[in-house]
Formats: C-alpha cells, sequence, structure tokens
C-alpha cells in the first residue's frame, strides 16, 4: 500500500490520529516535523527564529520528498499546503484533511508556546486557517470534520474511508 498522508492545521490532531492509525494499521508512522529536527539537527521553534519561515518551507518540501513512499502513516506539519509543489505530491496519494473548526483549534492550542507560527502575534490565525482551507481541500483525496469526535472515532471513520 502507498504511504497515507494526514494534513490540517495546527492543533487538528494529526499527531494523535496517525500514531493510532498507524497502531491499529500496523504500518509505521513518520512525522515531517519531527524529521525536519532530525535532519537538520536543530528546533522548528528555532530554525524559524534563526531562519525564518521561508527556510523552513525548504527544508519541509526537501523532508516530505524523504519520507516513506510505502506502508506509511505520514503526519504532516500544518503549513506543508503552503508550498504549491507539496499540494501536488499530497495529491498523488491518499490523503486525509483532518478538517477542524476555529473554536475547535483555539481551545485546543491555548496556552501553547511551542508552536512559532501560533505564538506570533503579528499573524491573525483565523484567517490563516481560511486562508489555508482551499488548499487542504485542494490536496486531500479524503476529508474527515474531526469537531466533536474522539479520537476512536475518527480512526475508525478514516479505516473506512481509505483503500487498504
Ligand atoms: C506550522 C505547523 C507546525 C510546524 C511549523 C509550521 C504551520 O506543525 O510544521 O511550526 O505553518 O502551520 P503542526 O501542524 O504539527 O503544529
Amino acid at each position: 500500500m502507498n504511504s497515507i498522508y494526514l494534513i490540517g492545521f495546527m492543533g487538528s490532531g494529526k499527531t494523535t490520529i496517525a500514531n493510532r492509525l498507524g497502531a491499529k494499521l500496523h504500518l509505521a508512522v513518520q512525522d515531517t516535523d519531527k524529521m525536519i529536527e532530525l535532519y537538520y539537527q536543530m528546533k522548528i521553534k528555532d530554525i524559524f527564529l534563526k531562519y525564518g519561515e521561508k527556510t523552513f518551507r525548504e527544508y519541509e518540501q526537501e523532508i516530505l520528498g524523504k519520507v516513506e513512499k510505502i506502508n506509511c502513516i505520514v503526519s504532516t506539519g500544518g503549513g506543508i499546503i503552503e508550498t504549491p509543489d507539496n499540494v501536488l505530491e499530497l495529491k498523488k496519494n491518499q490523503t486525509i484533511y483532518l478538517q477542524t473548526s476555529w473554536e475547535v483549534i483555539m481551545n485546543r492550542l491555548k496556552g501553547d508556546t511551542g508552536r512559532p507560527i501560533w505564538n506570533n502575534q503579528d499573524v491573525d490565525k483565523q484567517a490563516l486557517l481560511h486562508k489555508r482551507e482551499g488548499k487542504y481541500i485542494e490536496a486531500a483525496s479524503i476529508i474527515v470534520n474531526t469537531d466533536g469526535k474522539s479520537t476512536n472515532q475518527i480512526v475508525t471513520e478514516i479505516i473506512t474511508l481509505i483503500d487498504k
């Protein structure tokens, strides 16, 4: 089976769902943010601080090219769809958009200090979600709305929708 990609805004549950899905389907899980940190030996936060978002996006694109293409669940960073070539790549695969409302995201991430874009006071996060929405939809072959659902419910729904 070709690898399955999870996309969605920060706080939509990509990492949690990827891990649970991997465990259920007995597939390895990869996380582009973790791979970036390992490959470049820097925390995401520090990449943003030192080199800025543009460089982070270049790293992210490079890493997307390096993920295991077979039998893997891939959790991606929320901004992966900001790079048009990444959208093209995602479209070639089974890509699941975890669609989550602004209210749920805001509640989940309030107090979060680890995400550079979430913590950037100059960024209107709600506007960013709306701006990205079309790109998530374009990149995805499956859309799962996560609002009000448990991890188990979401994973079960995904399993019924994917080609195994
Ligand atoms: C980003 C989301 C983060 C991480 C980076 C940029 C974004 O991943 O890739 O901080 O642009 O939305 P999560 O979606 O896992 O928070």
